[in-house]
């Protein structure tokens, strides 16, 4: 009977134990994880999305012209993915789903995708393995 008791309390121990280091879990996602972008006007994100729009005018000649960005997320790697829905004027296409490589550490930034969104189609999806328009 002893026994039963200090094993039950020893389980909820380690229950209340495994709720208060869940709720003090980083909040930052790890390394490879998604985290949703809340603020679509943050200046770092629209600097990805200009830096996009005029990489890809300036390896295809397109005259395109950043309006806002509709949706985001950004992937922590050596650096930092922004996947990124993006509408643009001055083009059949106004949606696109870009993804810009950005490393802040050495200023280093490359455009890896930059797709148009057929049919306004807002699915979010990954396009890092996708062809890339660019190529
Ligand atoms: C930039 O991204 C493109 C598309 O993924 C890739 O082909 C190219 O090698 C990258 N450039 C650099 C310098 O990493």
């Amino acid at each position: 009977m002893k026994i039963q008791w200090l094993v039950l309390i020893l389980v909820e121990l380690l229950v209340l134990i495994l709720v208060i280091l869940r709720n003090h879990a980083p909040l930052s996602a790890p390394s490879g994880g998604f985290n949703l972008i809340q603020d679509f006007n943050d200046q770092h994100v629209t600097d990805m999305a200009n830096f996009a729009v005029s990489e890809f005018n300036k390896q295809t000649g397109a005259t395109l012209k950043f309006e806002k960005v509709i949706k985001g997320e950004s992937q922590v790697v050596a650096g930092r993915n922004y996947h990124l829905i993006i509408s643009t004027s001055n083009s059949l296409h106004s949606i696109y789903n870009i993804v810009v490589y950005d490393r802040p550490w050495d200023h280093f930034r490359n455009l890896t995708s930059f797709i148009p969104v057929i049919d306004d189609d807002y699915v979010f999806y990954y396009t890092l393995n996708q062809p890339s328009l660019i190529d």
